[in-house]
């Protein structure tokens, strides 16, 4: 079925101006993870609350001990409507590093049909379609046929720490039939895409304190074990040579998708080729016995984030080290808990650990995994609305990535969630030159304003 006309010319007629706003509000940068952009973080919230408030919502900004919430309403849908709530997060990644951005980070410019900025599909594009779609119901009809609450958090990329609380202590404000997420890519152009699954996160730093400070590596070394080294060693003991995770009993809960579902991935237009080059690195590498997408998405990881000790600078320094630090992050999927999987590292670092170092383990943050089998009369609206923008039926995905509120709201909730994302593979996500498809914000903005017909018209209530 085509777009409603009278939607249909509202998008015509406004796509102008919908860029030029999106442009502002990527023109902030709200750094979550840094506090010398606090204010930006704030001022960004303050501008989702109000280009709610333009179009005839009521807004509000909660402040919580982290970056604050913002909930946008708008409930006089004729009685009977479903009522959905909608998620996405103003904040971004940071953008170091500066040098690699062809334009600067937080200056849109469009280049070959791409909206380059960082934020521009993570996830400021993809939350500002749906404000758009809102928009055009409400401009072209003074009406929506769903009751919609918006909610837009501001520390997603930082691990959602203050979000489940404001859900639990909110239930009522947030209760709904429906939950639509935009953060997330189409698995390939023109492909509409939608999810069925999201891999969780257990993100830990990894200390090591050898000598009480930095020695000369001369007078000391030989002396005393390396810290830098010892890491090594602990790090190293993570994996068999065959990319299977060595920490005895990390794979104790992970489900087996089953022939089923593994036969689903592999119909899926994927070359093994094109995403090799699309990295860049010289070959594929993962647990054997999976294909690529299934070590995406199917298969849990444990990766070094980062790494730090000694000396890093220019030229050479003979210095032992007195300390050194990893970030290692392990993605989860079903039925794994970020908890217990602390529970491993730390019994699995303790025993590699070798004796003359003091080793830590700390996690930072978690996330649990999500799996979803997508029946039910939201995910067939979306199927409609999606065929309706693209001119073609979506396909079901998996994520290797992790929204970790996802979870939380099926839970605290207990509304179905639905996945849909108009990125795209290459869209430089928390890295340099981040962009999103122009194409795909316009088609996005219609494929929502589509549902909403869809779900008005077909019910989808809860209760
Ligand atoms: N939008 C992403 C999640 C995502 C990543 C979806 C890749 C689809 C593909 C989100 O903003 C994100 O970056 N999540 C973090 C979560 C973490 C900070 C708890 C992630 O996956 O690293
Ligand atoms: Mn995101
Ligand atoms: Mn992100």
């Amino acid at each position: 079925m085509p777009l409603a006309k009278d939607l249909d010319a509202f998008f015509v007629a406004n796509q102008i101006r919908a860029l030029d706003e999106l442009f502002d509000l990527l023109r902030i940068p709200s750094v979550s993870a840094r506090s010398e952009h606090d204010a930006d973080t704030a001022r960004a919230a303050d501008w989702v609350a109000r280009s709610l408030r333009t179009i005839g919502f009521t807004a509000t900004v909660h402040p919580t001990k982290g970056h604050p919430v913002v909930v946008g309403e708008w409930r006089k849908a004729a009685s009977g409507a479903p009522t959905v709530l909608i998620y996405g997060h103003y904040d971004v990644q940071p953008a170091e590093p500066l040098d690699l951005w062809q334009s600067p980070p937080f200056e849109p410019t469009v280049r070959d049909g791409k909206i380059f900025a960082r934020g521009s599909v993570d996830d400021k594009g993809q939350l500002f379609l749906h404000i758009k779609a809102l928009e055009a119901h409400l401009n072209a009809r003074g009406t929506l046929p769903v009751n919609v609450i918006v909610l837009a958090e501001g520390e997603e990329e930082v691990g959602s720490e203050h979000l489940a609380a404001f859900i639990e202590s909110h239930t009522d404000l947030l209760a709904c039939d429906s939950v639509v997420i935009s953060d997330s890519a189409m698995f390939a152009p023109g492909l509409p895409s939608i999810l069925s699954s999201l891999r969780g996160l257990a993100y830990f730093q990894i200390e090591v304190q050898g000598p009480a400070t930095d020695l000369h590596s001369g007078s000391y070394g030989g002396s005393v074990l390396n810290p830098a080294m010892a890491l090594a060693r602990i790090l190293a003991t993570m994996h068999d040579a065959n990319g299977h995770i060595a920490i005895p009993g990390f794979y104790d809960d992970v489900r087996d998708w089953g022939p089923e579902a593994r036969r689903q991935i592999r119909a899926l237009p994927f070359d093994d080729e094109h995403f090799r080059a699309e990295t860049g690195a010289p070959s594929l590498f993962g647990e054997q016995g999976y294909s690529t997408l299934e070590r995406l998405w199917m298969r849990p990881t444990c990766e070094v984030n980062g790494l730090l000790s000694g000396y890093t600078g220019e030229g050479a320094k003979t210095v032992l080290p007195a300390k050194a630090m990893a970030k290692v992050s392990c993605r989860l999927v079903p039925d794994q808990q970020p908890d217990r999987v602390e529970q491993l590292m730390r019994a699995h670092v303790a025993r590699v650990a070798p004796p003359g170092v003091t080793v830590t383990v700390r996690q930072l943050h978690g996330g649990m995994p999500w799996r979803a089998d997508l029946a039910g009369p939201l995910f067939d609206a979306a199927r409609r609305a999606l065929a309706t923008a693209f001119d073609r039926e979506p396909v079901i995905t998996g994520e290797g990535g992790s929204i970790p509120v996802v979870g939380d709201f099926q839970r605290m909730l207990k509304a179905p969630v639905l996945l849909v994302g108009f990125g795209l593979p290459g869209e430089n996500a928390h890295a340099p030159n981040e962009w999103m498809s122009e194409e795909n914000f316009v088609k996005g903005m219609r494929a929502m304003a589509a549902l909403w017909d869809e779900l008005g018209h077909n019910g989808a209530r809860a209760s």
